[in-house]
């Protein structure tokens, strides 16, 4: 089966694993993990799947909370960092030496989980990774979700709102009249599907670029479906008080989200 290329994720692993720490950037921590995290609930004891791992920020903090995690992403060098991370673990509160955290990581295109067999996993999660993914290639990781799933179990996933994120299509406008300032969303073509160019600044001056993809809502739900899963939960990321004082984005964020939780599992 051919694999999804690595648009640009090998290119920034180095600078995406310094960016997002042992915990993750402010994006992350503040306003995308805390709405993931409630709809995730108690993992303690769960043997959960973290599709498109990145450098293992999120694996950390379910296994923290006694989770058996296991970590997949395409990207070499990042499954590396995660690896380097788990093995050489950062400080904590208590101490000067973090302890291993037993999560182990593998290099694996999420369309195609041959490493794991059927209803290995209570859990599966994705943050911020279907986006990064083709129409084909996110549709063949929900079925793969969906058979590496125990009968009860449930995939969890976060990604950008479709409804009102889509970089270039998508912005805010601040209008003055009089005193009243009103902060708008507009959005354009919501209902195609097309590839969106992300910008990193990895260093002043030098940008590297990785590719994600827009498509409707109703796409993920009847995707979902297809491939044997039911959409049983579904958030809108909020931004904590934190993040509002640190971003300028943050109060618009919390009157139209920018994120999501889709929450999925298995049909009978
Ligand atoms: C925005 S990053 C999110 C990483 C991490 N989940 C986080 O929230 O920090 C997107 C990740 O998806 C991974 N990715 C893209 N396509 C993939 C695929 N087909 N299979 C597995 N990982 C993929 C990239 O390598 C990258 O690590």
């Amino acid at each position: 089966m051919a694999q999804q290329k690595v648009l640009g994720w090998e290119e920034i692993a180095d600078y995406f694993d310094e960016k997002q720490g042992d915990e993750g950037d402010l994006w992350h921590r503040e306003l995308i993990n805390p709405t993931l995290l409630r709809v995730l609930g108690n993992v303690s004891g769960r043997r959960v799947l973290d599709l498109a791992c990145g450098n293992g920020a999120l694996a950390r903090q379910l296994a923290r909370k006694g989770a058996k995690v296991v970590g997949v992403d395409l990207a070499p060098t990042l499954v590396a960092r995660a690896q380097r991370r788990e093995s050489r673990p950062a400080p904590t509160r208590s101490g000067p030496l973090g302890t291993p955290l037993g999560i182990s990581y593998h290099v694996s295109d999420a369309g195609d989980l041959g490493l794991f067999g059927d209803g290995a996993f209570d859990v599966v999660v994705c943050n911020m990774g279907v986006l990064d993914m083709t129409d084909d290639t996110a549709h063949r990781a929900f079925k793969e979700a969906a058979r590496v799933l125990t009968a009860e179990g449930r995939l969890v996933m976060c990604t950008q709102h479709p409804c009102f994120e889509g970089n270039d299509t998508a912005a805010w406008v601040v209008e003055k009249l009089g005193r009243t300032t009103t902060v708008w969303r507009k959005v354009a073509r919501y209902r195609e599907h097309y590839e969106m160019v992300n910008n990193w600044r990895v260093a002043p001056g030098q940008f590297l670029q990785t590719i994600s993809y827009h498509r409707p809502l109703s796409w993920y739900v009847r995707s979902l479906r297809e491939a044997g899963l039911a959409v049983t939960a579904f958030e809108e990321n909020e931004p904590t008080e934190e993040f509002i004082l640190q971003d300028n984005e943050g109060a618009w964020i919390k009157d139209v989200p920018l994120h999501c939780v889709i929450e999925a599992r298995k049909l009978g």
